[in-house]
């Protein structure tokens, strides 16, 4: 039985369509493309929740607010942070997470929005023996985020990548992150509850968990100097390529595309590691080349995962780190989606087919 739900329509809604056969992506009425050229993270914030948030300010309002959320969560979420030591990046964050209380407020929208991008710098400083830096509440949301994670201003070009990054990953259909989130808001259990399913589903390798892999995988290719050895190998051993492959694109993900423009543009305006674009550009060929020899019936190209992996090390995240800079991203599509299921849904209750076996009924 196919139990991944492929073609289930599940459910109706505003938030955003993925057109996988064209490779387009439309977040509320605009295409990825032009959203990823023009907008700032805080404008997709107020897109997202738009009508689905009561109280929500807009615009510049909007963005003043959720600089008060970063410096709000700081003070409340922070402090607890430093006992959290073994856990992974993504399993502290959802600790420090679970600790906001549930409701369906702005002010727990806006620190739900807020928490991920003031918790992983924190986590991540913590982890390197450093103290964690306040926000700053009038900066951009993408350049407080790297400045809470350096401990300095990051140059507009890197805080124009990350901003893309942000908004590029905000929303896209049901994937799995989201369809527990939209499970969760279903039973009204309140936000804080849906984005903690949410980021227990994101951290997994199939879903959020990828791009840390992918660094992986370019590294080794580096080390043999032979990128068409090292994907054979790996596939005649069963492995699947990070990076590639997608349930819903059957051609190039629009994601990875906006993502490959904007690790371009950052390494042409001064940035280090040209050399690590050159390799993934290398990779990228010899792979698609590769996997379409081997799976001519399955279209397998690169996915979001692919040059975020470039993008957020060029940033100065650590690989451990991505997937919680993934949810910073995505946190406000998952409201958005938690919020229209709890105002215009109902409980989300399938069937199963019983295949076990049945009492003995023969005493
Ligand atoms: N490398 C090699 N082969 C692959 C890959 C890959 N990355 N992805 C799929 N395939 C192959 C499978 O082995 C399978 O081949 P088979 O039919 O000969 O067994 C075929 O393509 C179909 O695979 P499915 O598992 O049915 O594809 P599915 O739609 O479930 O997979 C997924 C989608 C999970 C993203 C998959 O492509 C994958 O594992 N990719 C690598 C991990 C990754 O990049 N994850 C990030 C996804 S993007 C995101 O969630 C934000």
């Amino acid at each position: 039985m196919n139990n991944g739900l492929d073609d289930v329509v599940a459910t109706e809604t505003v938030m955003s369509d993925v057109d996988g056969l064209a490779g387009r992506l439309t977040i509320r009425g605009h295409s990825l493309d032009d959203l990823a050229a023009s907008s700032r993270y805080e404008d997709l914030v107020g897109l997202l929740l738009d009508g689905f948030v009561a109280g929500l300010a807009q615009s510049e309002e909007l963005a003043a607010d959720l600089g008060e959320a970063r410096t709000r969560v700081f003070e409340q979420l922070v402090p607890a942070c430093a006992g959290l030591g073994p856990l992974s990046v993504t399993e502290a964050l959802r600790a420090a997470l679970a600790q906001l209380a549930d409701g369906e407020d702005a002010a727990t929208a806006l620190r739900l929005v807020a928490a991920p991008a003031v918790l992983v710098p924190a986590i991540v400083r913590l982890r390197r023996g450093q103290a964690p830096i306040a926000p700053d509440a009038g900066a951009g949301h993408a350049a407080d985020m790297l400045r809470m994670l350096r401990g300095a201003d990051a140059r507009p070009a890197e805080a124009a990548a990350l901003d893309i990054y942000l908004v590029t990953v905000s929303d896209h259909g049901l994937n799995a992150s989201t369809f527990a989130a939209r499970v969760v808001a279903s039973t009204h259990a309140g936000l804080t509850s849906s984005v903690l399913a949410a980021l227990s589903a994101l951290k997994g390798p199939l879903h959020g968990g990828a791009p840390g892999p992918v660094l992986d995988m370019l590294d080794a290719i580096a080390a043999t100097g032979d990128a068409e050895a090292w994907l054979e190998a790996a596939l005649d051993r069963g492995e699947r390529l990070m990076g590639f492959g997608h349930r819903v694109y059957r051609v190039r993900d629009p994601r990875a595309e906006a993502l490959k423009r904007s690790v371009q543009r950052l390494f042409a305006s001064g940035g280090e590691g040209t050399g690590r674009l050159a390799l993934a550009e290398g990779v990228e060929a010899a792979a698609t080349r590769i996997l379409a020899r081997r799976k001519p019936d399955r279209p397998l190209q690169i996915n979001v995962e692919f040059y975020t992996a470039l993008l957020l090390e060029a940033l100065g995240f650590p690989r451990e780190s991505f997937t919680g800079v993934f949810a910073a991203g995505r946190v406000a599509g998952w409201i958005g989606h938690a919020r229209e299921q709890a105002l215009y849904g109902r409980l989300i209750r399938p069937q199963s087919r019983y295949v076990g076996p049945l009492p003995d009924r023969a005493a």
